[in-house]
């Protein structure tokens, strides 16, 4: 069986005030009743997989273990790391502990805070890919572009179909130019952050593209302790390790990468506004008016409100284009159009202290 590896150690600023530093976006439920995080575990639950291993940090430990307890899948292990060191380290330590396990694991690594609805199509995906990753290549998964997007990565593919098929070029975050240039050309895909790939193959290109991890990462391993049942990694040698993502750290570039086309429907939630869109693809509201069940819109065109806390009600009156969220201690509203600035809205406040 593929084991699912779940990233659930970032923090996602474009979503506050919902999600916070102790409590970032994986862990609420944004849309629909599960949080974006059990609904990852539950994605990658089932016939193909066998118990997931969660890469969490210290502060989410007891979040990811009662939120996996909650939709009754037991983990084959919550890792601690000691130190937010982007994806790349959290991979490899992946990566090296199935080896060691069985020295032929395929994984199965995937975000913790994506949408993607239809679990057995995106299934139907990862078994097109993994005679290819048993032989050797790091599979990915490519999402037909929609917009010069320069958050994402692009991936060239060679030849046409749903694939596997051969990348000829892996491109992490472009500037605007380059993400208009590659929009146009058509050729190219956009990266799920998904990748399924034999644990060998995965420690031979970090061997080849990116060696200082390895030490650090084998001794952060061999040195870790179990911790309430948290495998919780040695701090001394992973604190050192350079933060990189997977994407530059190894896939920019590896010579050994695939892809299989997923057209299934998929986001990243990367904004308020992507929230009031998934929701509002599930259940068109009239007028676009997205609420939640203690919120109220009157006469509300393309806006979203919405409370995160029982004890808090709002309502719209005559609004257009305009996002409301409540929580207990902070409330945004803006523009529908300028979801992508709350981030800033987050640095000003840690200014002020
Ligand atoms: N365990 C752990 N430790 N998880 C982490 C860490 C870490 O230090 N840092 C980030 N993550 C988790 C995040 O919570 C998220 O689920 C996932 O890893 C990806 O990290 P992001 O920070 O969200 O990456 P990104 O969105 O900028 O870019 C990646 O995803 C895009 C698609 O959404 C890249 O793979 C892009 O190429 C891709 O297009
Ligand atoms: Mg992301």
């Amino acid at each position: 069986a593929i084991t699912p590896v779940l990233l659930a150690g970032g923090s996602g600023t474009r979503l506050w005030p919902v999600s916070r530093k102790s409590f970032p976006k994986q862990f609420a439920p944004l849309v629909g009743e599960e949080s974006l995080f059990q609904a990852s575990a539950r994605r990658l639950s089932g016939a193909r997989y066998g118990a997931p291993v969660v890469m969490t940090n210290a502060d989410f430990r007891f979040i990811v273990a009662e939120q996996l307890d909650q939709i009754g899948i037991d983990p084959a292990a919550i890792v601690i790391e000691p130190a937010g060191r982007n994806t790349a380290p959290a991979i490899l330590a992946a990566a090296l502990a199935a080896a060691e396990r069985d020295p032929d694991a395929v994984l199965l690594v995937a975000p913790s805070d994506h949408v993607v609805p239809d679990a057995e199509d995106f299934g139907r995906a990862v078994d097109l890919g993994l005679a290819a990753a048993e032989a050797g290549r790091i599979v990915t998964f490519g999402i037909t572009p929609t917009r010069p997007e320069t958050g994402y990565g692009y991936m060239e593919a060679e030849g046409e179909g749903q694939g596997p098929l051969i990348l000829k070029r892996f491109v992490e975050k472009p500037d605007a130019e380059n993400a208009a240039r590659m929009i146009a050309d058509g050729n190219f895909l956009w990266n799920a952050g998904i990748f399924l790939f034999a644990a060998k193959t995965m420690i031979a290109a970090f061997r080849e593209h990116a060696p200082e991890y390895l030490a650090p990462v084998q001794a952060a391993l061999t040195e870790a302790r179990l911790d309430l049942g948290f495998l919780r990694l040695a701090a001394e040698p992973w604190d050192r390790l350079p933060d990189l993502s997977i994407d530059y750290a190894v896939l920019e570039k590896a010579g050994n990468l695939s892809v299989v086309r997923f057209s299934g429907h998929w986001s990243d939630l990367g904004g308020w506004d992507a929230v009031w869109r998934e929701i509002q693809n599930a259940a068109p509201a009239e007028r676009g008016a997205v609420t939640d069940p203690r919120s109220t819109a009157i006469d509300c065109d393309n806006v979203l409100l919405r409370s995160q806390d029982e004890g808090i009600e709002v309502v719209g009156i005559g609004l257009r284009d305009v996002m409301v969220v409540a929580t207990n201690d902070a409330v945004l509203v803006a523009g529908m159009d300028r979801a992508q600035e709350v981030r800033r809205a987050v640095g000003a406040l840690k200014d002020k202290g």
